[in-house]
């Protein structure tokens, strides 16, 4: 017999699931869970056939086989189970460490473990709010992609040319300062794992180690050189030509540090640099005992590069940024760099066409990971205006993109979008963090799964066949 009337469903709550059919009403007073309900009128085509509540005869068709074999209890036998029991020996190494992080967030809190909060934070941290970092993260997040089916995307091909020469991935390791503070394998760490995996690798003016250092370091790389410029230009010529003779084929000078952002998380850790002995140090000793071990059996940390000048670690920081900068000195720089010549630090449209008619090789979309002004402009949104506008001037600058990247998706949105590559900060930290040159392997490894995942499910093999139209941004 066939329910003629209004067919209900009832979820089966025996489970949490939504498994069987009730052929009978439930009670709603022992089953408040069975007021959830769908209805479906009669006549709707879309409506289920319904089984029949009995067999002819009376049967209940629940008990007359109806009920598929393998839906049926059974006790289980040991030849069941032994295919399923596959207990391994627990693993501590480091490698089985890193290889537990599949996300970079995963390998962040690795590093939060692992590292005292002073250098955690510095690190981790951003400018006054941090409103900066957030907006930059939620820009990727707030797309959505718009795949291609039906495309053959067995082999994905993320190899591309940066500034004349080739990298293996859309992406490089960007310039960060105090590298060994927070992995004493630092600098070391990092420009080795970017030469092993065929991308850029850019020392930091900051860096706590020498661009001769690093140079012999990752023979094999390709390392780039960061310059905080300067008005003395004695100081800066000396770098630069350092930074030549070390084999670096371009330099990146930062322009967006005229004076130090506020990193209030350093004030409130009362962050002093290299980390001073205190009482509350001494405590998080305790809980990082292999961060101190390598911290106090290593070189003492200083700014490598720059160890003929005198003075503390302050003095030099705080010379580290000149506010009297302006365009004459880019143009004194185009004119004594040979190599490529790249800006960082754009954050409007009409700087991204100035510093190129200024002679700049290419530009990089970025606020400094957040770490200078709060509420600063967010390079994935600046994106297709600055792509448009370099465009329409018939140049060929490269676009590169850094701040808040923290998965090979973000990577392939900012390309799709019109980047010519990218760069990472606290992605490669997370994993140095996490595990030295290891994790800064692990951290790239993870990017380029993502990246290769991500493509193949846009249904797109090489990194130029993607455009604008496979993102489609939710809101700026
Ligand atoms: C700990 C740390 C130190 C940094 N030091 C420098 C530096 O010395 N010179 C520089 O140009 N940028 C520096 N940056 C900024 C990075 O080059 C890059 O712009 C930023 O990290 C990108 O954002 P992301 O960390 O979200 O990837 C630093 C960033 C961090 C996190």
């Amino acid at each position: 017999m066939w329910l003629d009337h209004t067919l209900t469903l009832w979820l089966d709550h025996t489970a949490g699931g939504c498994f069987a059919w009730h052929t009978e009403r439930p009670n709603h007073e022992t089953c408040p869970e069975a007021a959830m309900t769908h209805t479906i009128e009669p006549g709707n085509p879309e409506a289920p056939t319904t089984p029949p509540e009995t067999l002819p005869g009376g049967q209940p068709a629940v008990t007359a086989g109806l009920v598929p074999a393998a839906l049926k209890r059974r006790v289980p036998k040991y030849s069941d189970l032994a295919p399923l029991m596959q207990f391994k020996k627990p693993e501590f190494s480091r490698a089985a460490r890193l290889r537990r992080a599949s996300t970079i967030w995963e390998l962040r809190d690795m590093a939060k473990r692992r590292t005292p909060q002073a250098p955690f934070d510095y690190t981790d941290g951003a400018a006054e709010a941090e409103i900066t970092l957030r907006r930059a993260r939620q820009a990727f997040l707030d797309i959505e992609f718009r795949p291609g089916i039906l495309r053959d995307v067995s082999k994905v091909d993320l190899g591309t040319e940066i500034l004349g020469k080739p990298s293996r991935l859309p992406v490089g390791i960007a310039p960060t300062g105090f590298t060994r503070m927070m992995q004493s394998e630092g600098e070391y760490a990092g420009s080795r794992a970017a030469a092993e995996a065929g991308i850029p690798y850019t020392l930091s003016t900051m860096g706590t180690a020498s661009i001769e250092d690093v140079a012999a370091a990752a023979p094999d790389g390709r390392n780039w050189f960061q310059l905080y410029l300067w008005t003395d230009r004695d100081r800066s010529l000396e770098l630069i030509e350092r930074a030549a003779k070390a084999g670096n084929d371009t330099l990146m000078v930062t322009v967006d540090t005229a004076v130090a952002g506020a990193r209030l998380r350093d004030v409130r850790n009362g962050m002093t640099i290299p980390p001073a002995l205190t009482l509350k140090t001494v405590l998080d000793a305790s809980y990082r005992p292999a961060w101190w071990f390598n911290f106090l059996t290593h070189e003492p940390l200083t700014f490598a590069s720059l160890s003929r000048y005198t003075g503390t670690v302050a003095d030099l920081i705080n010379s580290m940024f000149d506010p009297t900068l302006t365009f004459d000195d880019l143009d004194w720089l185009r004119e004594t760099w040979k190599g490529k010549l790249v800006v960082k630090g754009i954050q409007t449209v009409e700087d991204a066409r100035r510093v190129v008619d200024h002679g700049a090789d290419g530009i990089i979309l970025s606020n400094h990971g957040g770490r200078q002004l709060d509420r600063a402009p967010i390079p994935f949104h600046l994106l297709p205006d600055v792509t448009a506008a370099l465009d329409a001037d018939h140049s060929d600058a490269a676009v590169i993109l850094d701040t808040g990247i923290m998965s090979g998706a973000d990577i392939i949105a900012a390309l799709a979008l019109g980047a010519d590559f990218t760069l990472i900060g606290r992605a490669y930290l997370y994993g140095l963090m996490a595990g030295g040159q290891a994790g800064v392997a692990r951290a790239i490894q993870i990017l380029e799964k993502d990246m290769v995942r991500t493509m193949a499910l846009l249904g797109v093999s090489r990194l130029s066949e993607l455009n604008p139209d496979h993102v489609r941004l939710l809101r700026t």
